[in-house]
């Protein structure tokens, strides 16, 4: 039986390919372009940043100028319309026009002068929040579904469910918030609940907007969406067991238990094809690996590593962050030099960390390459040309790396957990199945036992080929996903239209303790 075709909403702060920082950007942009070739209506809400560039064939028209409610006042915003070629879908631009300029300045959510994050990046998404829904009412098509992305578009649905809760685009209209990282919350001082238009009665331990004595973005979206998902089965369980990680809201979490869901991202598997990727000069497939040579070729020259020994390459490209265990990896330092292999790095975050691999690299340029800033040819490189694949992260939602790697015939060495247990099992000599490493605890000497197994198999050709197979055969595509995404947004449908929504009446009837009866 064939599911129903929606007219679904994404309210995201990336999308590829038009603003990426992390894997957010891939996510929201290839389940996007799926669910319009599904035959969805899709419309994906996205600021209007100054780094946004419309790639060949997307145009873009403008839509409407508008304005938003500000706290007592208002705030003006202008709407574009961008549409791809080859695809249904739209993305509403959402642009601010008041001084500050909130997305008409350099960096998504980071101040490239200064490395931290902007000062009112509270203030840039809750306004994106209610403007993104300005732009849907002054379209005028009714939505069935709103589906909000991480903590910088939950406020969206709380509009939804309460400022904005009779405008008639939204009158049946069901609420989706997917958690990509609940390492970043949004926690913010209580004043920003005047600016999205709340009293301060609205302000308690079980509301919610209350965190702690501060105003949690995600605790807003976790709050009144009618369903929940997040990225990897795995991650879903973890979130809801110990602090570690859900990082405060596990006890909310837990109590929305029963509508949480954990639905394995997939990957854009025409962007990352070894068999046509033109970010890379040698192509192939799993029945014909020679082409990855010549991608190890190339990225042996552009890395400056001697050409004898011939030794292993181990890559990685990741935001340099405390999540992907870049600090495992510092405290390893003298084991990785002594294993025989080479490292390739690319990724930017953290200055310390920035600053640790360069003075490796500078000390052992025949062993280590770090490359820093956002370079889009050269993850596919790095994919395509190293032996192994390396993300010993401290957690983990679901990580696109390594499925890329697992398609690119590298296979990962990676932690247990969260997407990353889900998606690569330990591959077994014996057996011939497996498609990578697997450790278990957060140790450098869990890591480098899994990276030594890894090389062991790699000196051994016919297991090594058949471990890359197995890789290879994997298929994550979106194609293989989105239906549960179909089937969620079908089962959130019914319960708005069986009366079942969150709002800040039925919220407070859930929390507050039921009236005494009288006379005792
Ligand atoms: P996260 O979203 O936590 O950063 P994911 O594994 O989900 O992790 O996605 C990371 C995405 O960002 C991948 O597409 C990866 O290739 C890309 N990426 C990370 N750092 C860089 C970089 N420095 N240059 C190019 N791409 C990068
Ligand atoms: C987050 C997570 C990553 C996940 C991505 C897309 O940035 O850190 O694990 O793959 O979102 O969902």
């Amino acid at each position: 039986m064939s599911l129903p075709r929606f007219s679904v909403v994404h309210v995201a702060s990336e999308m590829a390919p038009l603003a990426k920082v992390g894997g957010l950007a891939d996510v929201v942009g290839s389940l996007a372009f799926e669910q319009a070739r599904r035959g969805h209506r899709v419309i994906v809400a996205l600021p209007a940043y100054q780094s946004l560039e419309l790639p060949a064939g997307w145009m873009r028209r403008a839509f409407q100028g508008g304005d938003a409610p500000w706290g007592l006042s208002r705030e003006p915003a202008h709407f574009d319309i961008a549409e791809p070629p080859d695809s249904s879908l739209r993305v509403l631009l959402v642009s601010h026009e008041g001084e500050r300029a909130f997305f008409d300045r350099p960096g998504i959510y980071d101040d490239p002068r200064t490395g931290e994050g902007h000062p009112d990046n509270a203030e840039r998404f809750l306004f994106f929040a209610r403007a993104a829904l300005q732009g849907l009412k002054a379209l005028g098509e009714p939505v069935e579904v709103l589906h909000a992305h991480d903590h910088q578009a939950a406020w969206a649905l709380c509009f939804l469910r309460t400022h904005e809760r009779s405008a008639s685009p939204f009158a049946s209209t069901a609420a989706v918030f997917t958690i990509h990282n609940l390492g970043y919350q949004g926690i913010h001082d209580p004043w920003v609940l005047a600016l999205a238009g709340f009293g301060r009665d609205v302000f308690h331990p079980a509301s919610p907007f209350e965190f702690w004595g501060r105003v949690n973005d995600m605790k807003v979206g976790l709050s009144f969406a009618d369903l929940l998902t997040t990225v990897s089965p795995t991650y879903a369980r973890e979130i809801q067991s110990n602090g570690e990680f859900g990082f405060g809201l596990e006890g909310v979490l837990a109590s929305r238990s029963a509508d949480l869901f954990g639905l394995l991202n997939g990957i854009d598997d025409v962007e990352w094809d070894p068999a046509r990727d033109p970010l890379i000069p040698g192509h192939y497939d799993r029945d014909r690996l020679e082409g990855k040579g010549v991608n190890r070729e190339a990225l042996i020259a552009e890395c400056g590593f001697p050409d004898a020994p011939a030794l292993p390459l181990v890559g990685m490209v990741s935001r340099l962050v405390e999540q992907k265990g870049i600090d495992l990896i510092t405290q390893a330092e003298g084991e990785l030099s002594r294993l025989e292999a080479r490292y390739v790095v690319l990724g930017q975050g953290q200055p310390g960390f920035q600053d640790r691999l360069r003075r490796s690299a500078h000390r052992a340029p025949e062993r280590l390459y770090y490359r820093s800033g956002h370079d889009e040819r050269f993850a596919h490189l790095v994919e395509a040309g190293c032996d192994l694949f390396l993300m010993p992260s401290r957690y983990e939602p679901c990580g696109l790396n390594q499925m890329y790697s697992l398609r690119y015939g590298t296979p990962p060495v990676v932690r247990a957990v969260g997407g990353l247990a889900d998606t690569v099992e330990e591959f077994d000599p014996r057996t011939g199945q497996g498609t990578g490493f697997v450790f278990q605890r957060f140790d450098a000497v869990e890591m480098v036992g899994a990276l030594r197994r890894g090389l062991a198999v790699l000196r051994q050709p016919d297991l090594w080929r058949a471990l890359q197979k197995n890789g290879m055969s994997r298929d994550f595509s979106w194609r293989r996903c989105a239906e549960g995404y179909d089937r969620l947004y079908a089962l959130a449908r019914e319960r708005v239209e069986a009366g079942q929504v969150r709002t800040l009446e039925s919220l407070r009837a859930k929390t507050e303790p039921a009236p005494r009866p009288p006379g005792r």
